[in-house]
């Protein structure tokens, strides 16, 4: 508990005005479960709604919710949705900065306030008795509202759901609903999550009817014993009612039990029992998951079987609608999480659209629901006046855990409750923690701010790097209390998908998969969240102008801004696929492993391909035994049709997919991948033996017309070239600009002030000797005695050329290289590629798991990863050859070893200069990096840097690359 002074309001709390009192509300009904399906009457009050935006709280007085006042001259604004994006006033983005002063619970008098008027009529068939509620599912920040010029109360919770009670005041015919959302209130200070600040009422306002002798709530409590094969079912309601199950044959009353044989929820086997609850005169649907969550010896378990969590953490976004998400939307999430074998949603930071968990239900996903709850941004005042270390906020915070759990409590997909999100430690969270275990005991609960774990039941960590891991995994963490040692732990938060990244993943996964307690992680975040803006592409923090912000900080999602996979997502995929495939022990065999938590391999089919130089000989099914969870076999592969070609490499592709449709991809979708080699490469043959002539100023070597001063090539076999040079600069990624609150981790910034980004290049001699010319120089920065000497080797036997590049490091370099590699442009004519390596996405040292070996073709628009913010990006990994082609000649580069191959059509300077997407404008180039070596990416815009297997140090390099233009 901070002893530190509160702050003091000026006003004693009763004189301030609602919007700054820290209570939650006033006039509501109590919380209640979400969504019901019912069958009970329904208006949904979606659409347009008169709409005025104001500066400030106070400018107008409220005669505007008397039914009769004239709304003529306001504008329209679509319901659900945020003002800030229809054209009234502008969003803004900080991370942890409150974008006001820190004067808890008061709020700047600029604030935005949206006035929202909704005319409806009652249909003429609305029940007569009963009860009829108002329910609003999401307002930010906080509203006041009026039915038919009755003030009905007035709340504060932004993505929790409140109900008036409204049946006395409905008329027939017509009815006006006032609502006035003001941006800034007392609960803004409990909702600093790392987002958009965008108010509005961004989810569904619906009147719901409610007959007489209805439930108010009801819990659907569905257990399963492991040991017994039984489920239990208990619906508790707050009236007495039935409960039918027809599948299972059951019809009970409300309150007693009824334990038979059924089969158990799990995110693998999602399996639902329709249901309903019969009370007074409604019938509610019910979907019964059967699932038995617990912590036994120190493992999270479900089912009695450990959870490995393969998730990520997800916000609602819309590149266009922000918050305000349609079901489709929901939907497509969801598909493609499932699709990249995504096991699980941390709905960070506040409980999701309820709609969400239905879909996650329905398709099997583990959930983490959290409250919506966060309060970084006290940490910059030494966490001074911190609501959940004062009791004044504590009916709030109480008010926030209640309306989450009972919202979401009948979803057999949520597993775990998380009180919020960095909010430091306090009497507050206590409070909240014994609240939802009291009220709850069947789900553990998360919270992950609080090292001591006091009120947690699993030790929760965000961005530990790999070594902490493994050393939690070993059991030698012993900086916490005692009881912490014996808790599971996850990582709530890892690979910060930040731009290009993250790296390491596959890493993190080794170590899941190696010691139990580590259950798994969510990669930090899903989705980008860039608004669609015609001016930048996607806009980030301070295109709108916000003084304070965060840049583009809100951009570091698996998806991008309009949920186009990113290289990032493919990786994940392949890492946590839940079954791997590998060479096995013996040549020509393939080790299968079922990972799955609970599926055998029964549901999927597996096939081998036999490929030569990326070309496919021969295939066929693999039978595969129906391994059990934990399982693995090596499996005989084919033997090679025919004999493979000398030299050539060739080797089997083996793949798992469903054979049978799920309910989130169709049949033949691809779980899992591996590659086992045959026939390894071998060293293409450099080309020599013809000697260099000289003329006109330039040195002739084969189809090759090199510039006799500075060595680099003029063109080869009648394509115009320009270089190649030795460069090492590639446009920083996210990762390599690191976390501006660790200046330790901040390498982009240490290269450019090295120099990295502007080498110096000399020429010292061109030289034709030994039938070869051969170019020295000298790389190297300003202000520096550093240095990479550089010879390049050029030959020819007369129809290819062949250029072999030696690196000598000169002085005591102590940051790695960007890259190291050749750089050289093309005209921009040639804009095809295709090639023989790691493909179709782009790869880096640590990440690209999703890439595999094969022959694959793209334009070079294609191989661009479209970044929110520009940055190196589309690198092809293990490249054998690449070539482009205008269509009727094509330059084909081998290299030897293998390369890095990346082409664009603006430079890395260019790249590296540009802000927004809208920056990059093609030029008359293509511009090529053939990459002998590539820094790894890692996660350090928050979270690790590179490992270090995968860091680029600087060190002597000789490669080769051999050049050849074939026609036709
Ligand atoms: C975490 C936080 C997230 C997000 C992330 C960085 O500290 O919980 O909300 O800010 O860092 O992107």
């Amino acid at each position: 508990m901070s002893s530190a002074p509160r702050a003091k309001a000026a006003l004693p709390y009763a004189a301030l005005p609602y919007y700054e009192q820290t209570a939650p509300g006033t006039g509501c009904l109590p919380p209640r479960t979400g969504y019901a399906r019912t069958d009970a009457a329904r208006l949904p009050l979606s659409g347009g709604w008169r709409f005025r935006l104001a500066p400030r709280a106070d400018a107008h007085d409220d005669s505007f919710a008397d039914p009769a006042y004239d709304s003529g001259d306001w504008d329209r604004i679509e319901v659900p949705g945020h003002w800030v994006l229809q054209g009234h006033g502008a969003p803004a983005y900080t991370n942890t900065p409150y974008p006001f002063p820190l004067d808890p619970p008061r709020v700047p008098d600029e604030n935005p306030t949206g006035d929202h008027l909704r005319v409806f009529t009652l249909p003429a068939d609305w029940p007569a008795g009963g009860e009829s509620v108002l329910r609003f599912e999401g307002v930010d920040s906080c509203a006041r509202v009026w039915l038919n010029g009755v003030e009905l109360g007035e709340f504060k919770g932004s993505r929790l759901p409140h109900e008036f009670a409204v049946g006395g005041l409905l008329r027939t015919g017509r009815n006006v609903l006032a609502v006035r959302v003001h941006q800034w209130s007392a609960g803004s200070y409990l909702e600093d999550q790392d987002q958009w600040w965008l108010p509005g009422i961004f989810r569904e306002v619906n009147l719901w009817h409610r007959p007489d002798g209805t439930a108010a709530d009801h819990f659907v409590h569905a257990s399963w014993d492991h040991e017994r094969d039984e489920g239990t079912l208990r619906v508790e309601s707050t009236v007495p009612g039935r409960v039918r199950v027809p599948e299972l044959g059951l019809d009970l009353a409300t309150g007693e039990s009824a334990t038979l044989p059924v089969e158990p929820w799990s995110a693998e086997s999602p399996r639902l029992y329709a249901g309903e609850l019969a009370t007074g005169g409604e019938r509610v649907g019910l979907r019964v998951g059967f699932r038995t969550v617990a912590v036994e010896g120190g493992l999270l378990k479900a089912n009695g079987r450990r959870v490995l969590f393969r998730g990520v953490n997800r916000h609602e976004f819309h590149p266009e609608t922000g918050r305000a998400l349609d079901h489709e939307t929901m939907r497509a999430d969801l598909l493609l999480m499932k699709r990249h074998n995504i096991n699980a949603v941390r709905t960070s930071h506040y409980p999701p659209h309820p709609a969400f968990l239905d879909l996650c239900d329905e398709l099997g996903l583990w959930v983490i629901d959290e409250c919506d709850l966060e309060t970084h941004g006290f940490h910059a005042v030494g966490w001074r006046g911190n609501p959940v270390t004062e009791e004044r906020w504590t009916p709030a915070l109480l008010d926030r855990i209640a309306r989450t759990v009972e919202r979401d409590k009948n979803h057999p997909s949520v597993i775990v409750w998380s009180l919020g999100n960095e909010c430091g430690t306090g009497a507050g969270l206590s409070a909240m923690a014994d609240w939802a275990r009291r009220r709850d005991p069947g789900r553990p609960l998360h919270y992950e701010g609080d090292r001591s774990c006091a009120d947690t039941d699993l030790y929760s960590r965000m961005y530990a790097d790999h070594e902490e891991v493994g050393r939690i995994g070993r059991g030698e963490d012993r900086d916490g209390p005692p009881a912490r040692a014996e808790l599971p732990f996850l990582l709530c938060e890892y690979g910060h998908a930040m731009g290009n990244g993250p790296g390491g993943l596959a890493e993190y996964q080794r170590l899941f998969e190696t010691y139990p307690r580590c259950q798994g992680g969510f990669v930090w975040e899903w989705i980008d969240h860039g608004l669609a803006d015609p001016r930048f592409g996607f806009a980030y923090g301070g295109d709108f102008g916000e003084v304070l912000h965060d840049g583009n900080f809100v951009c570091d999602g698996l998806v991008l801004p309009d949920r186009t996979p990113s290289p990032g997502l493919d990786d994940y995929k392949r890492v946590i696929a839940p079954v791997r495939i590998e060479a096995g022990e013996s040549t020509g065999t393939v080790r299968i492993r079922n990972l799955h938590d609970v599926l055998d391999l029964g549901h999927l089919t597996f096939s081998w391909a036999y490929e030569a130089e990326g070309e496919e000989l021969s295939g066929g099914r693999l039978e595969v035994p129906p391994l059990e969870p934990g399982e693995q076999a090596e499996v005989k592969l084919p033997p090679a049709p025919g004999t493979p070609r000398p030299g050539g490499e060739s080797y089997w592709t083996v793949r798992a997919v469903l054979s049978e449709p799920a309910d989130w991809a169709p049949r033949g979708h691809e779980i899992a991948w591996g590659q086992v080699q045959d026939t390894a490469r071998r060293s293409p043959a450099p080309a020599t033996g013809t000697a260099p002539r000289s003329a006109d100023g330039g040195l002739l070597l084969g189809p090759g017309v090199l510039d006799a001063r500075t060595g680099e090539l003029v063109s080869v076999g009648g394509v115009p070239v320009r270089g190649p040079r030795v460069e090492v600069w590639r446009a920083p990624t996210d990762n390599d600009n690191g976390a501006p609150w660790l200046p330790e981790t901040e390498l982009a910034r240490r290269w450019r002030a090295l120099g990295l980004d502007r080498m110096r290049h000399r020429v010292d001699a061109v030289e034709s000797a030994d039938g070869a010319v051969v170019v020295r120089g000298r790389l190297a920065p300003d202000a520096s005695d550093l240095a990479l000497a550089t010879e390049l080797r050029w030959t020819s036997d007369g129809e290819r050329l062949t250029v072999a590049v030696r690196v000598t490091p000169e002085g005591e370099w102590r940051l790695p290289l960007p890259r190291l590699g050749l750089g050289l442009a093309l005209p921009r004519t040639m804009g095809g590629v295709r090639w023989f390596g790691a493909g179709p996405g782009e790869s880096y040292p640590d990440t690209g798991g999703g890439a595999r070996l094969g022959r694959w073709q793209r334009e070079v628009d294609a191989l661009q990863t479209r970044y929110v913010r520009p940055q190196e990006n589309g690198a092809r990994a293990g490249v054998r050859w690449a070539e482009l082609t205008d269509g009727d000649r094509a330059l084909r580069i081998t290299g030897d070893p293998e390369f890095w191959f990346t082409a664009r059509r603006w430079s890395t300077a260019e790249l590296d200069a540009a802000r927004h997407l809208t920056d990059l404008v093609p030029g008359d180039s293509v511009w090529v990096n053939l990459d002998h070596g590539q820094h790894g990416i890692g996660s350090a815009s928050c979270g690790p840097g590179v490992l270090p297997a995968h860091r680029l140090r600087v060190a002597r390099a000789r490669f080769a690359f051999t050049f050849e233009v074939l026609r036709g």
